[in-house]
C-alpha cells in the first residue's frame, strides 16, 4: 500500500486538472492506497533564496504559507503524485512554486527518495504539447533521485473562457494509473 501525496495546481476547483486528479485518486484507492489530496489554492510562494534553510541541519523555511502544511504531508508520503494545468507549455506558477519549495528539505543537497507521477490538462490537442513540462517534471524529478512511475497528459481540454471539458479516456487513463500504481 502507498501513501500518495496528490498535489493539485490548479485555481479551478471544478477544473479539468481537478476532475484528472479525483479520478486518479479514485483508482488508487481503490487499489488500497490512501491518498492525500492538496490543491494549492491558498497563499504560496516560491522560494525565496535567502538560504535560512541552508544554516544547519532542519533549518525551516522561513515563509509561513501553504507549505507549512504541505511539509509534513510530503514527510509523510512515499509517492508524490502532481497535478497541473498547462500554462505556457510548462507547469502551472503554483504548481513550479511548491516544486521549488522543496528545496527547504534536501540535507546536503540529498532529497528524501519518492516515487512520483505527473498529471496534466492542456487546450491542445498535440502530440507535442506536454513535451517540454514533462521532460522537466522527469528530468528534475530524476536529479533529486526519484523514480518516475508515469503519467496522464490530457490534451485538447476546454477551458477557462468557456465551459471547462475533459475527454473520458483521459479521466479512464488517470484512474488505470491511480489503481496500477
Ligand atoms: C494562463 C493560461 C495559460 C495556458 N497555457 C496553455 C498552453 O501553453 N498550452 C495549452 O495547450 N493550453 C494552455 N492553457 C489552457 C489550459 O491548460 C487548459 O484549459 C487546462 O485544462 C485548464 O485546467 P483547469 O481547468 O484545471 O484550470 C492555458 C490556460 C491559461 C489560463
Amino acid at each position: 500500500m502507498r501513501h500518495i501525496l496528490l498535489v493539485s495546481g490548479s485555481g479551478a476547483a471544478r477544473g479539468n486538472t481537478a476532475a484528472l486528479a479525483a479520478a486518479f485518486a479514485d483508482g488508487a484507492r481503490s487499489a488500497g492506497h490512501a491518498v492525500e489530496s492538496s490543491v494549492l489554492d491558498g497563499e504560496l510562494n516560491g522560494c525565496l533564496g535567502c538560504g535560512a534553510c541552508r544554516r544547519g541541519a532542519g533549518s525551516p523555511c522561513v515563509q509561513r504559507d501553504m507549505m507549512d502544511g504541505l511539509y509534513p504531508a510530503f514527510g509523510r508520503c512515499d509517492t508524490l503524485v502532481l497535478a497541473s494545468p498547462l500554462y505556457f507549455w510548462g507547469l502551472s506558477a503554483r504548481a513550479k512554486a511548491f516544486v521549488e519549495r522543496l528545496y527547504a528539505i534536501s540535507v546536503e543537497d540529498r532529497y528524501p527518495p519518492r516515487d512520483c507521477a505527473l498529471l496534466m490538462t492542456g487546450g491542445t490537442d498535440e502530440f507535442w504539447a506536454f513535451d517540454k513540462a514533462e521532460g522537466y517534471f522527469r528530468f528534475f524529478t530524476a536529479a533529486l533521485g526519484w523514480k518516475f512511475l508515469g503519467g496522464v497528459f490530457a490534451g485538447g481540454c476546454t477551458g477557462c473562457e468557456g465551459e471547462r471539458g475533459i475527454d473520458g479516456r483521459y479521466l479512464e487513463s488517470a484512474r488505470a494509473l491511480g489503481a496500477g500504481i
